[in-house]
């Protein structure tokens, strides 16, 4: 079906797992499932880069994501793709903060989605 994306903004890298521990993910858990939610509806699928360079120091990534968020910081995407032809998105995206990374509000603001049937978490 051409006209289903699914769309994900994920972090490879440090990050925390099982137990709390620091630990290393050659592909992050959003593009995971992005892969497979895409695998399963058919479709295109877009990652979402911030035109922007985070710490590879997982603990210095989160200090600075909340600095982001605190000054409601619109982090800028490096490609806005033309969404126009299509007319169901899928939007994946982990918490940060419990919110989105300021780079999906950017994403988001960015697009006029009158009429798009949206599926997001
Ligand atoms: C900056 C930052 C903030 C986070 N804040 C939360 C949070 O508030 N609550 C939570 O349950 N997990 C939080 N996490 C954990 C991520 O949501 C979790 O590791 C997620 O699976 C990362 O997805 P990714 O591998 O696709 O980047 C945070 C992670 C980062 C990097």
């Amino acid at each position: 079906m051409a006209n289903i994306i699914t769309i994900y903004f994920s972090m490879k890298g440090q990050t925390i797992g099982p137990g709390m521990k620091l630990t290393h993910l050659d592909k992050g858990n959003t593009a995971a499932a992005a892969e497979f939610i895409q695998k399963a509806v058919g479709g295109d699928l877009f990652e979402i880069e911030a035109d922007r360079a985070y710490s590879e120091d997982h603990m210095v990534l989160i200090k600075e994501a909340k600095q982001e968020l605190e000054n409601g910081t619109r982090v800028p995407a490096k490609f806005y793709p033309d969404l126009s032809r299509y007319d169901t998105v899928y939007l994946g995206y982990p918490n940060w903060w419990n919110t989105m990374p300021m780079v999906l509000f950017t994403f988001l603001e960015h697009y006029d989605w009158t009429g798009k049937r949206t599926f997001a978490r």
